[in-house]
């Protein structure tokens, strides 16, 4: 049941989810997510994160594998969200002199999720907890992805527990750490968590990798997905690159479109760039895609082009979700163009453009092209010379 012995004395007791639809209630989970749980066990006994709350008793069984009867003696909570913390309250039904270690914000937010304020440790930045033969220090890393997120190293082991950072969608099927198991599909499960969930801090993922830099780690044991090790250098870069919003070459085409005419204009667009040589060109009909795929291509690509038809004077609803999504995640360093049609007055293009441009982070000029009706030939060259544009530019 997924139990692991990470290293000596350090457990993975987490737990799979395989029936939940939408984390968050937004983001699609075709294969599932984990919420990851770990033991420490020195002289005292820690459990460093919980689970939601609809596994609570799942992550008991766990526990009991490893500790038997014995109680934890602390839970260190990294993260409040309640995907880690939803079993907290009924945690302590069972484990009542189990003390709760967090930080100042994380106690406040226990006392008012749960309603518990007693037997519990407020640590600050790079406090110790000994157990007795493994010591646990703390990192506070806000908003990596809530106020309170803090990470906890075990020195001894070289383990840093990371919170959310690092995780992925995408249950554990049977091996834990990356070696014992085919990472592949769980890198862009990492992409699609980073940009649905975590995207919008790049800033405090920058700053947390900073602060955990002197620490020498062998294991990163994250909230959700493998806990990495062979992979590490690898999963460590692509935090980096997601966080400094750097992307690869290629472009997303994500478009709206009822009746053929705007998608007319991206099929001219993506020809145009698989002309000069763009290989890869992810086309998204949002009517079709999801949102959480579209963010993590988004994420990915250095290239963007959106478009949209004007629709009751405003911008194609979808594509309105989309620039918005875009807006809250203040993505940065991108190629960007718009493209619509209409047929009495444009309002598509102006619209996009407004969006992006009072996010204020797209730092280079949009280039758009806008079609009244049908496209005829002078407006497909239109969209063959925005590619060209998008290319020249990247
Ligand atoms: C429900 C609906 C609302 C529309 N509202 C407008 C509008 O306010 N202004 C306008 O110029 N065109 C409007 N149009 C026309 C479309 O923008 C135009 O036909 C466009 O070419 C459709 O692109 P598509 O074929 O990619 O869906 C509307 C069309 C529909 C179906
Ligand atoms: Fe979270
Ligand atoms: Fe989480």
């Amino acid at each position: 049941m997924n139990i692991k012995e990470i290293k000596a004395g350090v457990y993975y007791v987490g737990v799979n989810d395989r029936t939940t639809q939408r984390f968050e209630a937004l983001w699609p989970l075709p294969y599932g997510v984990s919420y990851n749980s770990y033991i420490v066990a020195g002289e005292k006994t820690a459990l460093i994160d919980g689970v939601e709350i609809s596994q609570c008793d799942n992550l008991v069984k766990h526990i009991k594998e490893i500790i038997g009867d014995k109680h934890p003696d602390y839970l260190v909570i990294n993260h409040m969200e309640p995907d880690h913390s939803g079993a907290i309250k009924v945690l302590r039904g069972y484990y009542p002199n189990m003390t709760i270690v967090g930080n100042a914000k994380t106690l406040e937010m226990v006392n008012g999720f749960y309603g518990i304020s007693e037997n519990v440790i407020a640590v600050k930045d790079n406090d110790t907890l000994d157990l007795g033969g493994k010591t646990l220090s703390f990192r506070l890393t806000p908003m990596v992805h809530w106020p309170e997120t803090m990470m906890t190293y075990v020195a001894e082991d070289k383990v840093l527990f990371s919170g959310d950072a690092f995780g992925s969608f995408g249950a554990l099927n049977g091996a834990v750490v990356d070696e014992e198991m085919d990472v592949e599909p769980y890198i862009p499960e990492m992409y699609r968590y980073y940009s649905n969930i975590v995207g919008k801090y790049g800033m405090p993922v920058q700053k947390a990798l900073a602060k955990t830099s002197d620490l020498a780690i062998e294991y990163i044991c994250s909230t959700h997905g493998p806990v990495w090790h062979g992979e590490l250098s690898r999963v460590v870069s692509i935090y980096d690159r997601l966080s400094k919003y750097e992307a690869e070459d290629g472009v997303v085409i994500v478009y709206g479109s009822m009746y053929g005419n705007t998608q007319e204009m991206a099929e001219a667009i993506a020809t145009r760039l698989a002309e000069r040589g763009v290989k890869k060109i992810k086309m998204h009909n949002v009517s079709y895609s999801h949102l959480s795929y579209i963010l993590s291509d988004i994420f990915q690509y250095k290239g963007l082009i959106i478009g949209a038809p004007t629709y009751s004077n405003t911008l194609f609803p979808l594509i309105e979700s989309v620039v918005q999504a875009i807006k809250t995640r203040e993505l940065k360093n991108r190629v960007v163009g718009a493209f619509g049609s209409f047929t009495w007055a444009s309002k598509a293009v102006s619209r996009i453009n407004e969006v992006l441009e009072e996010s204020h982070l797209l730092d280079t000029e949009i280039v758009s092209v806008e079609n009244k009706q049908a496209p005829g030939n002078i407006d497909i060259e239109k969209c063959r010379a925005l590619a060209d544009a998008i290319v020249d530019k990247m």
